[in-house]
């Protein structure tokens, strides 16, 4: 019998409400064994990592460069905390993960090496071992315009460099999580142009289902 534990993974753009989800979902779930973590982070070297790519005022970064340091925190924060979990057979819930980077670093940023991005993550995603793989994604989509507006309105939120690019930018990423779940599979949309509640219900029924 497979005792490992389920990995998921909630994702989406910035501005949709994924902060407030799973903060809702940990609530819902204290007290059992799940592990809530996430990326970029989740591991002390990764969460080194994290700073360096998400400070603004600091040394420009680029496409590229970013594309292998959210793979080498990756890599850190499956090795050192995802993988033991699941193997001990507890289920881990990571804010963001491998899509974000599909959709931010390739479709989001459009650089010149877009194509050969893409084919290095088919590349790193396929030869991966079956524990860096989600069973499932969640991903809270809703037009740019909306998480654009609900990102200006939340004053108190501390702004990364992604965070802070343009409309057009985050038209996008959302393109490429869509592109990430046609390509990829094991990906399901929640409508994030609702309320919390109503979003708590719908996420809260997949992942119940997922953890059986
Ligand atoms: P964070 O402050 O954790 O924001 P959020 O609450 O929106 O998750 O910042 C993470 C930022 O990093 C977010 O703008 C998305 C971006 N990101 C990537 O660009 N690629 C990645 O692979 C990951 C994991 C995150």
């Amino acid at each position: 019998m497979d005792k490992r534990g389920k990995f998921i993974v909630l994702d989406g753009m910035d501005g949709s409400g994924k902060g407030t989800q799973l903060t809702l979902l940990q609530e819902k779930l204290a007290g059992q064994n799940v592990l809530f973590t996430r990326e970029p982070g989740g591991s002390p070297k990764a969460e080194d990592i994290r700073k360096m790519i998400l400070q603004t005022g600091g040394p420009a970064s680029n496409a590229v460069c970013d594309f292998f340091l959210f793979w080498a925190a990756r890599g850190s924060h499956v090795q050192d905390v995802v993988a033991p979990a699941l193997e001990q057979g507890t289920p881990v819930l990571c804010d963001r993960y491998d899509s974000s980077t599909y959709a931010f670093q390739i479709f989001g940023e459009q650089a010149r090496e877009a194509e050969w991005l893409k084919g290095m993550f088919a590349q790193i995603r396929n030869g991966l071992p079956a524990v860096y793989k989600p069973d499932l994604y969640i991903v809270l989509d809703l037009p740019a315009e909306v998480a654009f507006e609900r990102r200006a309105k939340d004053q108190a939120q501390e702004k990364s460099k992604f965070d802070i690019k343009p409309l057009e930018y985050h038209q996008r990423v959302r393109e490429g999580f869509k592109q990430f779940a046609a390509e990829f599979g094991s990906t399901q949309f929640v409508d994030a142009n609702r309320t919390p509640e109503e979003m708590h219900a719908d996420i809260w029924g997949i992942v119940e289902k997922a953890l059986g």
